[in-house]
């Protein structure tokens, strides 16, 4: 039986549709707040910790409140002694590179988001797959597909930042090779989406594929004003044999079609 903690999150949602042919334990933040010890539950074979405070600019206002998510309940979860998938982060790394990382490029997180997730990365111990993953994106939650698509219907014109680099990943892609990752020895892999763009390329695509007549205004990240900084800089490959996923264009239009396919509650 797989384990899924953070199972109303977007990734969490396509890791049990993905597993539910084995059997899955799907516990969202109401059955299991991972910043407490787990419950009473059946030992689980492999844990799939989507569990994360993933606000990254409200991490700077409460560094501690992230930190018992993101590396207390990473403990939590390491505690029940199984092997466990750890879902990392690309602003483990500062941004400053030119050329994709690897695995064995040394992490500098800039935000306090970054740097939780680091921290949580040696709080899943040794029985531990690290998958690190970018921009992620699906039919369900919060993420920049769904806000593009929202926006677009109803706007001429959007801002968009046009100065930071990644592959957005789409969830059922990364859910998918999550079963490819757990034959491989435990460690560290970057699992994201082939190719890369900037967040005003990604929305372009967005409402090209989609059909909406909305122009993007092409901004400068410190146009926008954030909290927290993002690396400029953050598509991931892997030089550890980590499953390659598909081009960010493929996840766009599966996700799409998820979304045309059923009337997804919020
Ligand atoms: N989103 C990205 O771009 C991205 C990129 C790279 C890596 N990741 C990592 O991928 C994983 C999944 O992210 P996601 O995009 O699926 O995020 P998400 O949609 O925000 O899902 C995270 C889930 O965790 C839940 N959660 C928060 N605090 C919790 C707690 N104390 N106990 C149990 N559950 C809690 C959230 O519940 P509530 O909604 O009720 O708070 C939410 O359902 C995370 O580890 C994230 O750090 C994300």
């Amino acid at each position: 039986m797989y384990l899924i903690t953070g199972a109303g999150g977007q990734l969490g949602r396509a890791l049990a549709a993905e597993f539910a042919p084995e059997g899955v334990v799907a516990l969202t933040r109401e059955e299991w707040d991972v910043s407490l010890p787990p419950p009473l539950l059946e030992t689980p074979e492999v844990v799939l910790h989507a569990a994360a405070w993933t606000d990254v600019d409200g991490a700077e206002d409460d560094p501690q409140e992230a930190a018992a998510v993101n590396v207390g309940g990473t403990t939590n979860v390491a505690s029940l002694g199984v092997p466990l998938v750890y879902y990392s982060s690309d602003y483990v790394f500062d941004g400053r590179k030119r050329e994709p990382y690897v695995e064995s490029d040394g992490p500098n997180p800039q935000s306090v988001y970054g740097r939780s997730k680091l921290h949580g990365e040696a709080a899943a111990g040794e029985k531990a797959w690290i998958v690190r993953s970018s921009w992620l994106f699906g039919p369900t939650g919060h993420n920049f597909v769904r806000t593009m698509l929202r926006l677009g219907a109803e706007r001429d014109e959007v801002a968009v930042v046009d100065d930071q680099r990644g592959s957005p990943t789409y969830v059922g892609h990364l859910a998918a090779a999550t079963r490819d990752v757990l034959p491989l020895p435990f460690g560290t892999y970057h699992v994201a989406a082939g190719g890369d763009c900037t967040w005003a390329e990604f929305a372009e695509a967005v409402f090209a594929a989609a059909g909406l007549d909305c122009r993007v205004r092409r901004i400068s990240t410190a146009e926008l004003g954030r909290a927290a900084p993002r690396p400029a800089y953050s598509v991931l490959r892997s030089e550890r044999g980590a499953p390659a996923l598909p081009h960010w264009r493929e996840g766009l239009r599966d996700c799409l079609a998820a979304i045309r396919a059923v009337a997804v509650p919020e």
